[in-house]
């Protein structure tokens, strides 16, 4: 059965994968130009799972109900990463990690105006993904030093 989406749900939702097209970009694109190679990799696989909400998002507006991909996370994101207090890589996690906050308050936006309940349980699960995407990198910065929570 096909999904009625309102005016304003589709035009949230586009929003949210122009978002997700920003995350893949800057997520590969730092990947290159990050020195430590744990952080090249984390970048790596934070863009497949950009990636797939870009895709989970293509599946709701096409009017299909959405998969929800993505593994159970069983460890906590980031824990056991650790680089050096490098200026370049402290750059590159400040601004992903302002970018997954950005990201994640936004879905709130759309997950309040769902009307299908599988639309708003794929997007639960987007929305704490982007969550986990910023408990890895604050993890990595606070192991390397980059980030001193007072
Ligand atoms: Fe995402
Ligand atoms: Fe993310």
């Amino acid at each position: 059965m096909a999904i009625q989406l309102s005016q304003k749900e589709k035009m949230l939702l586009q929003d949210q994968q122009r978002h997700e097209e920003v995350c893949i970009d800057k997520y590969r694109t730092y990947a290159q130009k990050a020195q430590d190679p744990q952080l090249k990799q984390l970048f790596n696989s934070y863009a497949q799972q950009e990636q797939q909400h870009y895709n989970t998002l293509e599946q709701i507006l096409q009017g299909q109900t959405p998969s929800i991909q993505g593994q159970q996370q069983q460890q906590i994101p980031g824990q056991n990463l650790q680089g050096s207090n490098n200026p370049n890589d402290a750059g590159l996690c400040n601004d992903m990690l302002m970018t997954e906050k950005y990201v994640s308050g936004t879905y709130d936006t759309v997950i309040f105006e769902c009307q299908q309940n599988s639309v708003r349980q794929a997007l639960n699960h987007i929305q704490k993904e982007e969550q986990e995407h910023g408990e890895g990198i604050f993890n990595y910065m606070k192991n390397s030093g980059m980030y001193q929570p007072q």
